[in-house]
């Protein structure tokens, strides 16, 4: 009977591959409920033989590496059919078995328009740019809110579909051309591309909805898996610095049809410090004049923030218990994985942001604005830090006793228990404090 919900409790990439890969063999399905190719997802399994294999996913949800758990693709989320099957058949390369993928007929699809799209407006904005990935997200989002957005379902019906894209491309040639500069699109090459993926998009497409539900009153177990994260929902994150979905556990009923009451379980992600890309207000954030020790560059170097999307740098910062605290509160969290502990060993003494002062006032909650959020600065608290390689660490007493107190009083700040630790990539570099399921 129970939906489980995984979220992002930061600014994404908190880990939320591993943690549903981690959950993958135990689960019967696994929905990607919101976003698209924006997503960079890193799993990390380990070989019989000790090597490891990395698997770098985007679009599919990251339930496809376990083979007893059917991958579903919801209808919040948007596709693009060319990366798609661009990963598709990169993981069939690899022995990994997709067949058991089942894509929304609701899901909206990203037209190469709206790439281009997406990418000249960035240019456009100069200095107030969002920093997207450019893979079309916004306004393919956007054209499903104005009712302009083509669907799955509409490949199946020709006529419907150049229609759709007709109707679509009136708006957006007049913006390419006139605002832009770019040359307009014509119809035919779009109904042309999307028409090409017919075969095989065909027998993957279901009604997700009903098969989830049906799933659920079996007593089947569905888990559902955000894209991004609560600071960049677009209700509740930092906006306009945001994604243009829902990301967030209210996301992942609409983005797959599952009834709010449904679901038993809401794990947050959260990283034992902060990242960030993109542009857009971090307090904690460590550069300049604020990172005098150049502890953003060691934590960006010893915990590998690299964007497995577009390969930028990521931002780094300290751990942000009020954002912790929010995103427990948004997101109803029952549970917080705690990843990335291995990367804090090392340093003398660990801040924690508990506050903020916000022009001279203390703040324990997010500002309600965002020019507050802008002047917040951190109140920080300072925890003793541990040398020993903590990597190897199974049982929660395995960890040095300062690591334990940085995580009990992470606990404390952060609004939900910690109910699983990370200390390192792989499946089993993990102290698990109680189960998930
Ligand atoms: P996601 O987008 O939330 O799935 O996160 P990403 O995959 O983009 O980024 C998380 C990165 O941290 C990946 O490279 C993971 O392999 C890695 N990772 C996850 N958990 C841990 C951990 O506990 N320790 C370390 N060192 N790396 C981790
Ligand atoms: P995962 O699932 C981190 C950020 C972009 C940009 C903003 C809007 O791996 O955690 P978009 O292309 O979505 O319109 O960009 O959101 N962003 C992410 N940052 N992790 C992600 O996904 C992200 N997906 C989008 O950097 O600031
Ligand atoms: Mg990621």
């Amino acid at each position: 009977m129970p939906a489980v919900v995984i979220v992002g409790a930061q600014w994404g990439d908190e880990g939320k591959g591993k943690a549903t890969d981690l959950l993958g063999s135990r689960v019967d399905y696994v929905v990607k409920f919101n976003g698209g190719n924006n997503a960079g997802h890193t799993v990390v399994i380990a070989n019989p033989d000790g090597t490891a294999e990395t698997y770098a996913l985007h679009l599919l949800p990251s339930g496809i590496l376990s083979p007893g758990c059917v991958p579903v693709i919801g209808n919040g989320v948007v596709v693009d059919l060319a990366v798609l099957f661009q990963e598709i058949d990169g993981l069939e390369a690899r022995g990994i078995d997709t067949s058991r993928l089942v894509l929304s007929a609701n899901a909206h699809l990203i037209a190469d328009y709206n790439r281009t799209l997406d990418k000249v407006t960035e240019r456009f904005l100069g200095s107030r740019k969002i920093g997207t990935t450019g893979r079309g997200i916004g306004p393919t989002y956007a054209d499903k809110m104005n009712r302009l957005g083509i669907r799955v379902q509409d490949l199946f019906d020709e006529k419907i579909l150049a229609q759709k894209v007709e109707g679509a491309l009136e708006l957006k040639n007049q913006i390419l051309t006139k605002i832009y500069n770019r040359r307009a699109v014509a119809v035919d090459e779009i109904v042309e591309e999307l028409l090409g993926y017919v075969d095989r998009v065909r027998p993957m497409v279901a009604d997700t909805g009903l098969l989830l539900h049906e799933a659920l009153g079996r007593g089947e177990t569905v888990l559902l898996e955000a894209g991004q994260a609560t600071m960049l929902d677009v209700d509740h994150g930092t906006y306009p610095f945001v994604t243009s979905s829902s990301a967030t556990t209210g996301g992942a009923c609409t983005g797959s049809g599952i009834a709010p009451t449904e679901i038993t379980r809401v794990i947050g992600i959260v990283k034992a410090y902060a990242t960030r890309v993109g542009e857009g207000p971090f307090p904690t954030e460590l550069f300049g004049s604020t990172d005098p020790h150049g502890d953003g560059e060691r934590l960006r170097a010893n915990g590998g923030e690299f964007g497995t999307t577009t390969g930028r740098p990521r931002r780094c910062g300290w751990y942000d218990a009020p954002i912790a605290r929010y995103a427990a509160r948004i997101n109803g969290v029952t549970d917080f994985v705690l990843t990335k502990l291995d990367v804090l060993t090392g340093w003398d003494r660990i801040p924690v942001c508990v506050a903020y002062d916000v022009d001279g006032e203390r703040v324990d909650e997010m500002p309600m604005t965002q020019t507050g959020l802008h002047h917040a600065a951190p109140i920080y608290e300072y925890f003793e830090g541990w040398t020993e390689d903590i990597s190897g660490a199974r049982e929660f007493s395995d960890l040095p006793t300062a690591a334990q107190a940085y995580v009990r009083a992470l606990e404390d700040m952060s609004g939900a228990r910690i109910s699983v630790i990370g200390v390192g990539p792989g499946r089993d570099q993990t102290v698990q404090l109680h189960d998930l399921l």
